[in-house]
Protein backbone atom coordinates (compact mmCIF):
# COMPACT_ATOMS: atom_id res chain seq x y z
CA UNK A 1 0.00 0.00 0.00
CA UNK A 2 1.58 3.20 -1.18
CA UNK A 3 1.95 6.01 1.61
CA UNK A 4 0.30 9.61 1.03
CA UNK A 5 2.04 11.90 -0.70
CA UNK A 6 5.08 14.07 1.50
CA UNK A 7 8.18 15.98 1.44
CA UNK A 8 10.93 14.67 3.03
CA UNK A 9 13.41 17.71 3.85
CA UNK A 10 16.57 16.01 4.52
CA UNK A 11 19.02 17.58 5.90
CA UNK A 12 22.70 16.81 5.39
CA UNK A 13 21.40 15.69 2.37
CA UNK A 14 25.17 15.21 0.76
CA UNK A 15 26.25 13.60 3.43
CA UNK A 16 27.58 9.65 3.73
CA UNK A 17 24.13 8.32 5.43
CA UNK A 18 21.98 9.96 3.42
CA UNK A 19 23.79 8.92 0.11
CA UNK A 20 24.38 5.36 1.36
CA UNK A 21 21.18 4.35 2.99
CA UNK A 22 18.33 7.25 3.22
CA UNK A 23 18.76 7.89 -0.40
CA UNK A 24 18.74 3.64 -1.93
CA UNK A 25 16.10 3.53 0.77
CA UNK A 26 13.95 5.70 -0.61
CA UNK A 27 14.27 4.71 -4.23
CA UNK A 28 13.56 1.01 -2.98
CA UNK A 29 10.47 1.85 -1.93
CA UNK A 30 9.99 3.97 -5.26
CA UNK A 31 10.41 1.21 -7.25
CA UNK A 32 8.36 -1.12 -4.93
CA UNK A 33 5.33 1.05 -5.78
CA UNK A 34 4.89 2.29 -1.46
CA UNK A 35 6.26 6.14 -2.35
CA UNK A 36 4.29 8.02 -4.56
CA UNK A 37 5.07 9.99 -7.59
CA UNK A 38 4.15 13.01 -5.63
CA UNK A 39 6.01 12.57 -2.62
CA UNK A 40 9.05 15.16 -2.71
CA UNK A 41 12.20 14.72 -1.64
CA UNK A 42 14.51 18.15 -0.64
CA UNK A 43 17.98 17.58 0.12
CA UNK A 44 19.27 20.70 2.31
CA UNK A 45 22.95 21.07 2.82
CA UNK A 46 25.46 23.36 2.35
CA UNK A 47 27.01 22.36 -0.47
CA UNK A 48 26.43 24.94 -3.30
CA UNK A 49 24.58 23.33 -6.09
CA UNK A 50 21.73 22.86 -8.17
CA UNK A 51 19.42 20.56 -8.18
CA UNK A 52 20.47 19.15 -11.20
CA UNK A 53 24.11 18.30 -9.58
CA UNK A 54 22.09 16.95 -6.76
CA UNK A 55 20.37 14.81 -8.51
CA UNK A 56 23.44 13.44 -10.54
CA UNK A 57 24.84 12.18 -6.83
CA UNK A 58 21.19 10.56 -5.79
CA UNK A 59 21.57 8.59 -9.64
CA UNK A 60 25.49 7.88 -8.54
CA UNK A 61 23.74 6.38 -5.15
CA UNK A 62 21.33 4.69 -6.37
CA UNK A 63 23.83 3.06 -8.93
CA UNK A 64 26.31 2.27 -5.89
CA UNK A 65 24.19 1.01 -3.60
CA UNK A 66 20.73 -0.60 -5.01
CA UNK A 67 21.02 -4.36 -6.67
CA UNK A 68 20.78 -4.25 -10.38
CA UNK A 69 17.64 -6.16 -10.11
CA UNK A 70 15.81 -2.90 -8.71
CA UNK A 71 17.40 0.02 -11.31
CA UNK A 72 15.12 0.25 -13.79
CA UNK A 73 15.86 3.55 -15.94
CA UNK A 74 12.54 4.67 -16.74
CA UNK A 75 11.96 4.18 -12.51
CA UNK A 76 15.02 6.30 -11.54
CA UNK A 77 13.84 9.14 -13.87
CA UNK A 78 10.89 9.25 -12.46
CA UNK A 79 12.58 9.23 -8.90
CA UNK A 80 14.51 11.53 -10.00
CA UNK A 81 11.94 14.32 -10.61
CA UNK A 82 11.21 13.64 -7.04
CA UNK A 83 14.39 15.57 -5.97
CA UNK A 84 14.88 19.09 -5.33
CA UNK A 85 17.68 20.74 -3.76
CA UNK A 86 18.03 23.91 -1.22
CA UNK A 87 22.08 25.08 -0.37
CA UNK A 88 21.30 26.03 3.27
CA UNK A 89 22.80 27.56 6.10
CA UNK A 90 21.97 25.68 9.34
CA UNK A 91 23.68 27.87 11.70
CA UNK A 92 22.60 31.12 9.65
CA UNK A 93 19.74 32.56 7.62
CA UNK A 94 21.06 31.39 4.00
CA UNK A 95 18.27 29.30 2.37
CA UNK A 96 15.39 29.04 4.78
CA UNK A 97 13.08 31.19 3.10
CA UNK A 98 13.62 28.96 0.12
CA UNK A 99 13.23 25.73 1.81
CA UNK A 100 9.97 27.30 2.80
CA UNK A 101 8.78 28.21 -0.36
CA UNK A 102 9.30 24.71 -1.56
CA UNK A 103 7.78 22.92 1.31
CA UNK A 104 3.95 22.26 0.25
CA UNK A 105 0.61 22.83 2.06
CA UNK A 106 -1.40 19.93 2.19
CA UNK A 107 1.20 16.87 2.25
CA UNK A 108 2.68 14.94 4.76
CA UNK A 109 5.66 16.98 5.96
CA UNK A 110 8.93 15.57 7.50
CA UNK A 111 12.36 17.03 8.17
CA UNK A 112 15.37 14.43 8.93
CA UNK A 113 18.08 15.35 10.84
CA UNK A 114 21.09 13.55 9.09
CA UNK A 115 23.50 15.87 10.91
CA UNK A 116 25.58 16.05 13.91
CA UNK A 117 23.84 16.16 17.58
CA UNK A 118 25.57 19.82 17.68
CA UNK A 119 23.21 21.37 15.03
CA UNK A 120 19.92 19.80 16.38
CA UNK A 121 18.82 22.57 18.65
CA UNK A 122 19.83 25.05 15.55
CA UNK A 123 17.84 23.35 13.01
CA UNK A 124 14.94 22.90 15.20
CA UNK A 125 14.99 26.47 16.25
CA UNK A 126 15.38 27.31 11.98
CA UNK A 127 11.98 25.70 11.55
CA UNK A 128 10.16 27.11 13.92
CA UNK A 129 11.26 30.44 13.35
CA UNK A 130 10.54 30.42 9.71
CA UNK A 131 7.24 28.95 10.21
CA UNK A 132 8.22 26.39 7.77
CA UNK A 133 7.49 23.35 10.34
CA UNK A 134 3.52 23.03 10.26
CA UNK A 135 1.75 21.79 13.65
CA UNK A 136 1.89 18.50 12.61
CA UNK A 137 5.21 17.81 10.72
CA UNK A 138 7.60 14.93 11.89
CA UNK A 139 11.18 15.22 12.96
CA UNK A 140 13.28 12.52 12.46
CA UNK A 141 16.91 12.75 14.13
CA UNK A 142 19.90 9.87 14.58
CA UNK A 143 22.41 8.50 16.62
CA UNK A 144 24.43 9.54 18.37
CA UNK A 145 21.62 10.61 20.56
CA UNK A 146 23.81 12.37 23.43
CA UNK A 147 26.65 11.11 24.78
CA UNK A 148 25.49 10.96 28.44
CA UNK A 149 22.18 11.16 30.24
CA UNK A 150 23.09 15.22 30.63
CA UNK A 151 23.95 15.88 26.75
CA UNK A 152 20.83 13.29 25.75
CA UNK A 153 18.47 15.72 27.93
CA UNK A 154 19.68 18.57 26.44
CA UNK A 155 18.84 17.78 23.03
CA UNK A 156 15.64 16.59 24.07
CA UNK A 157 15.07 20.06 25.92
CA UNK A 158 16.09 21.38 22.14
CA UNK A 159 13.56 19.36 20.58
CA UNK A 160 10.85 19.43 23.07
CA UNK A 161 11.01 23.49 22.63
CA UNK A 162 9.92 23.48 18.72
CA UNK A 163 8.13 20.18 18.62
CA UNK A 164 5.66 17.78 20.68
CA UNK A 165 7.44 14.13 21.82
CA UNK A 166 4.43 12.79 19.10
CA UNK A 167 6.17 14.85 16.43
CA UNK A 168 9.45 13.17 17.51
CA UNK A 169 11.37 9.60 15.70
CA UNK A 170 14.50 9.19 17.12
CA UNK A 171 15.71 5.96 14.64
CA UNK A 172 17.72 3.29 16.20
CA UNK A 173 18.34 1.06 13.18
CA UNK A 174 17.77 -2.37 14.92
CA UNK A 175 14.31 -1.59 15.01
CA UNK A 176 13.86 -1.35 11.82
CA UNK A 177 15.47 -4.99 11.31
CA UNK A 178 13.34 -7.88 10.04
CA UNK A 179 13.73 -10.01 12.75
CA UNK A 180 14.16 -7.62 15.82
CA UNK A 181 10.41 -7.36 15.02
CA UNK A 182 9.86 -10.95 14.45
CA UNK A 183 11.01 -11.48 18.08
CA UNK A 184 7.54 -10.25 18.90
CA UNK A 185 5.84 -12.04 16.54
CA UNK A 186 7.24 -15.23 18.07
CA UNK A 187 6.87 -14.23 21.73
CA UNK A 188 3.79 -12.95 21.84
CA UNK A 189 1.89 -14.58 18.37
CA UNK A 190 2.58 -17.69 19.80
CA UNK A 191 1.46 -19.72 22.90
CA UNK A 192 4.46 -22.08 23.38
CA UNK A 193 7.30 -19.16 24.18
CA UNK A 194 5.17 -16.97 26.74
CA UNK A 195 4.68 -19.42 29.40
CA UNK A 196 7.94 -20.29 29.64
CA UNK A 197 9.85 -17.16 29.34
CA UNK A 198 10.63 -16.11 32.82
CA UNK A 199 13.42 -17.12 35.37
CA UNK A 200 11.68 -20.13 36.61
CA UNK A 201 12.09 -21.55 33.04
CA UNK A 202 15.07 -19.75 31.42
CA UNK A 203 18.43 -20.43 32.80
CA UNK A 204 19.98 -17.01 31.06
CA UNK A 205 19.75 -15.58 27.90
CA UNK A 206 23.16 -13.95 25.58
CA UNK A 207 22.79 -11.14 23.15
CA UNK A 208 25.51 -10.54 21.00
CA UNK A 209 26.37 -8.17 18.03
CA UNK A 210 29.84 -9.28 16.61
CA UNK A 211 31.42 -7.40 13.58
CA UNK A 212 34.05 -8.32 11.31
CA UNK A 213 35.12 -4.57 10.39
CA UNK A 214 37.40 -2.29 11.88
CA UNK A 215 36.64 1.48 13.34
CA UNK A 216 37.44 2.49 9.89
CA UNK A 217 37.02 6.07 8.90
CA UNK A 218 35.34 6.75 12.17
CA UNK A 219 38.47 6.54 14.09
CA UNK A 220 37.61 10.25 16.05
CA UNK A 221 34.00 9.68 16.87
CA UNK A 222 34.66 5.83 17.99
CA UNK A 223 37.96 6.80 19.85
CA UNK A 224 35.28 9.27 21.96
CA UNK A 225 32.35 6.65 21.91
CA UNK A 226 33.42 2.86 22.18
CA UNK A 227 30.99 0.33 21.93
CA UNK A 228 29.70 0.73 25.35
CA UNK A 229 28.23 4.35 24.06
CA UNK A 230 28.14 3.06 20.16
CA UNK A 231 26.23 0.08 20.36
CA UNK A 232 24.90 -1.24 24.09
CA UNK A 233 23.36 1.96 24.97
CA UNK A 234 21.21 1.89 21.97
CA UNK A 235 21.82 -0.96 20.14
CA UNK A 236 21.89 -4.30 22.45
CA UNK A 237 19.36 -2.27 25.07
CA UNK A 238 16.77 -2.31 22.59
CA UNK A 239 17.49 -6.15 21.53
CA UNK A 240 17.65 -6.48 26.07
CA UNK A 241 14.24 -4.43 26.20
CA UNK A 242 12.38 -6.51 23.42
CA UNK A 243 13.27 -9.99 24.94
CA UNK A 244 12.39 -8.80 28.72
CA UNK A 245 9.72 -6.41 28.06
CA UNK A 246 6.11 -7.73 29.73
CA UNK A 247 3.36 -8.05 26.79
CA UNK A 248 1.98 -4.96 26.07
CA UNK A 249 -1.97 -4.86 25.88
CA UNK A 250 -1.43 -3.52 22.52
CA UNK A 251 1.31 -3.23 19.73
CA UNK A 252 0.74 0.42 19.70
CA UNK A 253 3.34 3.07 20.29
CA UNK A 254 3.54 3.71 23.91
CA UNK A 255 2.14 0.28 24.77
CA UNK A 256 5.22 -0.80 23.69
CA UNK A 257 7.66 1.97 24.92
CA UNK A 258 6.14 1.87 28.33
CA UNK A 259 7.04 -1.77 28.53
CA UNK A 260 10.55 -1.04 27.46
CA UNK A 261 10.81 1.45 29.67
CA UNK A 262 10.03 -0.67 32.17
CA UNK A 263 12.96 -2.91 31.73
CA UNK A 264 15.31 -0.44 31.57
CA UNK A 265 15.06 1.23 35.05
CA UNK A 266 14.70 -2.23 36.58
CA UNK A 267 18.24 -2.94 34.83
CA UNK A 268 20.52 -3.47 38.08
CA UNK A 269 23.82 -1.67 38.51
CA UNK A 270 26.61 -3.97 36.64
CA UNK A 271 29.33 -5.10 38.87
CA UNK A 272 33.05 -3.84 37.80
CA UNK A 273 33.74 -7.87 38.07
CA UNK A 274 30.95 -8.80 35.28
CA UNK A 275 32.20 -6.35 32.41
CA UNK A 276 34.95 -7.05 30.08
CA UNK A 277 36.63 -4.54 28.13
CA UNK A 278 38.96 -5.29 24.91
CA UNK A 279 40.56 -3.30 22.32
CA UNK A 280 41.66 -5.47 18.75
CA UNK A 281 45.57 -5.47 18.62
CA UNK A 282 47.61 -5.63 15.31
CA UNK A 283 46.93 -8.58 13.02
CA UNK A 284 46.58 -8.62 9.35
CA UNK A 285 44.91 -5.44 9.77
CA UNK A 286 46.16 -2.28 11.61
CA UNK A 287 45.55 -2.71 15.39
CA UNK A 288 42.69 0.01 17.00
CA UNK A 289 45.27 2.19 18.55
CA UNK A 290 46.75 2.75 14.90
CA UNK A 291 43.07 3.06 13.34
CA UNK A 292 42.25 6.03 15.48
CA UNK A 293 45.43 7.39 15.46
CA UNK A 294 45.86 7.32 19.23
CA UNK A 295 48.71 4.95 21.30
CA UNK A 296 47.08 5.70 24.85
CA UNK A 297 43.39 4.96 23.57
CA UNK A 298 41.69 3.32 26.53
CA UNK A 299 38.36 3.53 24.86
CA UNK A 300 36.60 -0.37 23.96
CA UNK A 301 36.27 -1.76 20.84
CA UNK A 302 34.53 -4.70 22.05
CA UNK A 303 32.50 -5.37 25.56
CA UNK A 304 30.74 -7.86 27.16
CA UNK A 305 29.00 -7.70 30.43
CA UNK A 306 26.65 -9.48 32.68
CA UNK A 307 23.37 -7.23 34.08
CA UNK A 308 20.40 -8.64 35.82
CA UNK A 309 16.48 -7.54 35.83
CA UNK A 310 15.16 -6.55 38.98
CA UNK A 311 11.75 -7.65 38.12
CA UNK A 312 9.31 -10.69 39.42
CA UNK A 313 9.88 -12.34 36.44
CA UNK A 314 13.58 -12.40 35.39
CA UNK A 315 15.20 -12.12 39.23
CA UNK A 316 18.11 -14.58 39.15
CA UNK A 317 18.21 -15.05 35.01
CA UNK A 318 21.57 -13.33 33.83
CA UNK A 319 21.65 -11.44 30.58
CA UNK A 320 25.10 -11.77 28.71
CA UNK A 321 25.83 -8.81 26.24
CA UNK A 322 28.79 -8.54 23.65
CA UNK A 323 29.55 -6.76 20.57
CA UNK A 324 32.79 -5.90 19.22
CA UNK A 325 34.58 -5.09 16.30
CA UNK A 326 37.39 -7.03 13.94
CA UNK A 327 35.65 -10.38 15.69
CA UNK A 328 35.90 -13.90 13.84
CA UNK A 329 32.15 -13.52 11.95
CA UNK A 330 29.69 -10.93 11.19
CA UNK A 331 27.23 -12.28 13.30
CA UNK A 332 23.82 -11.12 15.63
CA UNK A 333 21.35 -13.53 17.88
CA UNK A 334 19.24 -13.55 20.66
CA UNK A 335 19.75 -16.68 22.35
CA UNK A 336 17.42 -17.80 24.94
CA UNK A 337 19.06 -21.24 26.98
CA UNK A 338 16.42 -22.89 28.66
CA UNK A 339 16.71 -24.98 32.05
CA UNK A 340 17.64 -28.71 31.76
CA UNK A 341 14.60 -30.59 32.71
CA UNK A 342 13.62 -30.84 36.46
CA UNK A 343 14.42 -34.91 37.20
CA UNK A 344 16.25 -37.19 33.83
CA UNK A 345 13.88 -40.43 34.02
CA UNK A 346 16.74 -41.78 31.59
CA UNK A 347 19.86 -41.72 34.34
CA UNK A 348 22.84 -39.58 34.23
CA UNK A 349 24.28 -41.74 31.20
CA UNK A 350 21.71 -40.65 28.45
CA UNK A 351 23.00 -37.07 29.32
CA UNK A 352 21.04 -34.16 29.97
CA UNK A 353 20.36 -30.99 27.45
CA UNK A 354 18.42 -28.21 27.65
CA UNK A 355 15.96 -26.12 25.03
CA UNK A 356 17.75 -23.27 23.08
CA UNK A 357 16.21 -20.70 21.35
CA UNK A 358 18.26 -18.47 19.16
CA UNK A 359 16.89 -15.66 17.13
CA UNK A 360 19.44 -14.81 14.51
CA UNK A 361 19.49 -11.24 13.30
CA UNK A 362 22.10 -11.11 10.73
CA UNK A 363 23.48 -12.94 8.55
CA UNK A 364 20.68 -15.99 7.54
CA UNK A 365 17.89 -14.42 9.26
CA UNK A 366 16.05 -17.07 11.13
CA UNK A 367 14.85 -18.76 13.88
CA UNK A 368 16.54 -21.80 15.79
CA UNK A 369 14.79 -24.11 18.38
CA UNK A 370 17.15 -26.91 19.76
CA UNK A 371 14.62 -30.06 21.09
CA UNK A 372 16.26 -32.98 22.56
CA UNK A 373 15.43 -36.72 21.18
CA UNK A 374 16.68 -39.83 21.36
CA UNK A 375 20.07 -40.60 19.34
CA UNK A 376 19.22 -43.04 17.11
CA UNK A 377 20.25 -46.65 16.72
CA UNK A 378 19.73 -49.92 18.96
CA UNK A 379 22.59 -48.27 21.83
CA UNK A 380 19.65 -47.69 24.50
CA UNK A 381 18.36 -44.38 25.78
CA UNK A 382 20.92 -41.66 25.04
CA UNK A 383 19.58 -38.10 24.29
CA UNK A 384 20.85 -35.61 21.47
CA UNK A 385 19.93 -32.30 20.47
CA UNK A 386 18.70 -31.44 16.77
CA UNK A 387 17.86 -28.03 15.42
CA UNK A 388 14.19 -26.61 14.68
CA UNK A 389 15.40 -24.63 12.04
CA UNK A 390 13.68 -21.86 10.47
CA UNK A 391 15.04 -19.94 7.95
CA UNK A 392 13.99 -17.16 6.57
CA UNK A 393 15.49 -16.95 3.15
CA UNK A 394 14.21 -21.07 3.08
CA UNK A 395 10.62 -20.66 4.73
CA UNK A 396 9.80 -17.53 2.39
CA UNK A 397 12.16 -18.03 -0.46
CA UNK A 398 11.34 -14.19 -2.98
CA UNK A 399 9.66 -12.30 -0.24
CA UNK A 400 12.78 -12.99 2.44
CA UNK A 401 15.51 -11.44 -0.52
CA UNK A 402 13.24 -8.70 -1.20
CA UNK A 403 12.60 -7.17 2.54
CA UNK A 404 13.19 -3.63 3.19
CA UNK A 405 16.18 -3.30 5.10
CA UNK A 406 16.24 -0.91 8.33
CA UNK A 407 16.08 2.30 6.74
CA UNK A 408 13.67 1.65 4.07
CA UNK A 409 11.13 0.60 6.51
CA UNK A 410 11.58 3.14 9.59
CA UNK A 411 11.12 5.55 6.69
CA UNK A 412 8.03 4.22 6.10
CA UNK A 413 7.03 4.20 9.43
CA UNK A 414 7.85 8.08 9.95
CA UNK A 415 5.55 8.70 6.28
CA UNK A 416 3.06 6.45 8.12
CA UNK A 417 2.95 8.61 11.87
CA UNK A 418 3.84 5.17 13.65
CA UNK A 419 6.17 5.84 15.88
CA UNK A 420 6.51 1.93 17.21
CA UNK A 421 9.97 1.28 16.45
CA UNK A 422 11.13 4.94 17.54
CA UNK A 423 12.81 5.32 20.34
CA UNK A 424 11.17 7.94 23.37
CA UNK A 425 12.71 10.35 24.70
CA UNK A 426 12.39 9.20 28.15
CA UNK A 427 14.03 5.90 26.71
CA UNK A 428 17.04 7.25 25.81
CA UNK A 429 17.23 8.96 28.81
CA UNK A 430 16.81 5.87 31.16
CA UNK A 431 19.27 3.92 28.82
CA UNK A 432 21.68 6.89 29.54
CA UNK A 433 20.81 6.61 33.58
CA UNK A 434 22.01 3.02 33.29
CA UNK A 435 24.99 3.06 31.31
CA UNK A 436 26.92 6.82 32.69
CA UNK A 437 27.81 5.31 35.77
CA UNK A 438 29.36 1.75 34.35
CA UNK A 439 31.33 4.22 32.22
CA UNK A 440 31.90 6.68 35.15
CA UNK A 441 33.25 3.81 37.21
CA UNK A 442 35.90 2.20 34.79
CA UNK A 443 36.98 5.51 33.68
CA UNK A 444 37.58 6.63 37.43
CA UNK A 445 39.42 3.59 37.92
CA UNK A 446 41.68 3.90 34.91
CA UNK A 447 41.05 0.89 33.90
CA UNK A 448 42.71 -0.44 30.32
CA UNK A 449 41.01 -2.69 27.88
CA UNK A 450 42.24 -6.05 27.80
CA UNK A 451 44.14 -6.90 24.13
CA UNK A 452 42.12 -9.64 21.87
CA UNK A 453 43.62 -10.73 18.58
CA UNK A 454 41.88 -9.97 15.07
CA UNK A 455 39.20 -12.59 13.92
CA UNK A 456 38.68 -14.14 17.32
CA UNK A 457 36.09 -13.91 19.86
CA UNK A 458 37.04 -11.28 21.95
CA UNK A 459 39.86 -11.28 24.61
CA UNK A 460 40.18 -14.77 27.02
CA UNK A 461 38.87 -12.40 30.31
CA UNK A 462 34.98 -12.23 27.99
CA UNK A 463 35.56 -15.98 28.07
CA UNK A 464 35.94 -16.60 31.78
CA UNK A 465 32.93 -14.09 32.54
CA UNK A 466 31.06 -17.17 31.25
CA UNK A 467 33.17 -19.76 32.60
CA UNK A 468 33.34 -18.39 36.03
CA UNK A 469 29.04 -19.00 36.10
CA UNK A 470 29.83 -22.58 34.25
CA UNK A 471 28.29 -21.21 31.27
CA UNK A 472 29.47 -20.77 27.61
CA UNK A 473 29.28 -18.15 25.19
CA UNK A 474 27.54 -19.22 21.79
CA UNK A 475 29.97 -19.91 18.90
CA UNK A 476 30.51 -17.05 16.45
CA UNK A 477 29.66 -18.62 13.25
CA UNK A 478 30.10 -16.90 9.79
C1 LIG B 1 26.02 1.69 14.12
C2 LIG B 1 27.34 1.82 14.83
O1 LIG B 1 24.99 2.29 14.87
O2 LIG B 1 25.71 0.31 13.93
C3 LIG B 1 28.43 1.12 14.05
O3 LIG B 1 27.66 3.20 15.01
C4 LIG B 1 28.05 -0.30 13.75
O4 LIG B 1 29.67 1.17 14.77
C5 LIG B 1 26.66 -0.37 13.13
O5 LIG B 1 29.02 -0.84 12.86
C6 LIG B 1 26.19 -1.81 12.99
O6 LIG B 1 25.00 -1.86 12.25
P1 LIG B 1 24.59 -3.16 11.40
O7 LIG B 1 23.24 -2.84 10.89
O8 LIG B 1 25.63 -3.28 10.33
O9 LIG B 1 24.63 -4.32 12.34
Amino acid sequence: IPVDAFDLVIFGGTGDLARRKILPGLYRRFWAGQMPDEARIIGAARTDQDVAAFRTMVAEAIAEFVSERKRDADCIKRFLDCIDYVTLDARGEAGWKELKSKCRANTVQAFYFSVGPGLFGDIAERLRSFKIARQDARIVVEKPFGRDLATAKELNRELSANFDESQIYRIDHYLGKETVQNLMAVRFGNVLFEPLWNAQYVDHVQITVAETVGVGGRGAYYDKSGAMRDMVQNHLMQLLCLTAMEPPAKFDPDAVRDEKLKVIRALDPVEADDIVRGQYREGAEPGYLQDVENPDSRTESFIALKCHISNWRWKGTPFYLRTGKRMAARMSEIVVHFKPTPHSIFGEEAGTKANVLSIRLQPDEGIDLSVTIKEPGPGGMRLMDVPLDMSFAEALGEEAADMPDAYERLIMDVMRGNQTLFMRGDEVEAAWAWTDPLIEAWTRRGSKPCSYAQGSTGPEEAMMLMHKDRRRWRELEQ
